[in-house]
């Protein structure tokens, strides 16, 4: 702090001693006044010198601490820069491998859902390859015309259905059920009938037919009887042919004998495809 002030000392020292020579009269007088004041002014304008020199110094200290703290700031910019590069490479990698991780877990649902309807085209496979079986059946019984709204079931001496279940497209008009007796015991004994119900109603309606007896073919008067054979023995044939629009949608139907005790064998599922 104090050296800012001493280039003015040395002026103001200069300027004495210039005032001093400039004296003349007394000049021999005051010769030793000005000697003094012009070593004075001289020690002054040394001190200066080295002072600025030292100011130099000083400068040249200070230039190069301030190149010091640019060659720091530049450091620490390039230090940020480089971390910033790194931190940004270390985004791109995480996002890279989120990216990846998305990828193979995309991966993974896609083949499990795959695989899930790999599963359900078996499933419906094998319900398209047990369809033709129990069709083939049903073709088996079927009339010489090949209608698929014509079914043919036997029926014989012992307490079955020739058919396990009955699948009619949907667009048939009407559905005509020929149902044919191969066996020999009259119907009092071992007689069938084919009688339509909702599948909820099968032992209900089966076990119905024996309380209203033989002269009724033990057939219930109820409601919920879509369609229904007469009561056939050995030997016989008997068919019903009834309109697909008597059935509900979304109720499920089968079919069942109301023969006393048979209705929890011969019983089978009806289906509009
Ligand atoms: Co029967």
């Amino acid at each position: 702090m104090q050296t800012k002030f001493l280039p003015f000392i040395g002026v103001l020292a200069l300027i004495g001693t210039l005032v001093g020579c400039g004296g003349g009269q007394d000049a021999e007088d005051n010769a030793p006044a000005a000697d003094s004041s012009r070593d004075t002014a001289m020690s002054a304008a040394r001190d200066q010198g080295r002072d600025a020199g030292n100011s130099d110094d000083s400068m040249q200290d200070a230039a190069e601490s301030a190149s010091g703290q640019m060659d720091s700031a530049g450091e620490r910019a390039a230090r940020m820069a480089g971390e910033a590069s790194e931190r940004a490479q270390g985004m791109v990698d995480e996002a890279g491998e989120q990216a990846r991780e998305m990828a193979s877990e995309a991966g993974e649902r896609a083949e499990q859902m795959a695989g899930e309807a790999s599963d359900r085209a078996e499933q419906a496979m094998a319900a398209a390859t047990s369809a033709m079986g129990s069709e083939g059946s049903g073709q088996a019984a079927r009339g010489d015309s090949g209608d698929p709204c014509v079914v043919n079931v036997e029926v014989g001496d012992s307490i079955a259905y020739s058919v396990d279940s009955i699948s009619v497209p949907s667009s048939c008009d009407s559905v005509t059920i020929n149902l044919d007796h191969t066996g020999t015991l009259p119907k009092a004994a071992m007689g069938h009938n084919w009688v339509l119900v909702p599948a909820a109603a099968v032992q209900n309606i089966g076990m119905a037919g024996m309380s209203v007896g033989l002269e009724s073919d033990y057939l219930p008067d109820d409601d919920r009887i879509v369609a229904a054979t007469d009561l056939i023995g050995g030997g016989e044939s008997t068919s019903v042919t009834f309109s697909l629009d008597d059935l509900d949608d979304g109720t499920e139907y089968a079919y069942v004998c109301t023969f006393p005790g048979h209705w929890s064998a011969m019983r089978g599922t009806f289906s509009v495809e």
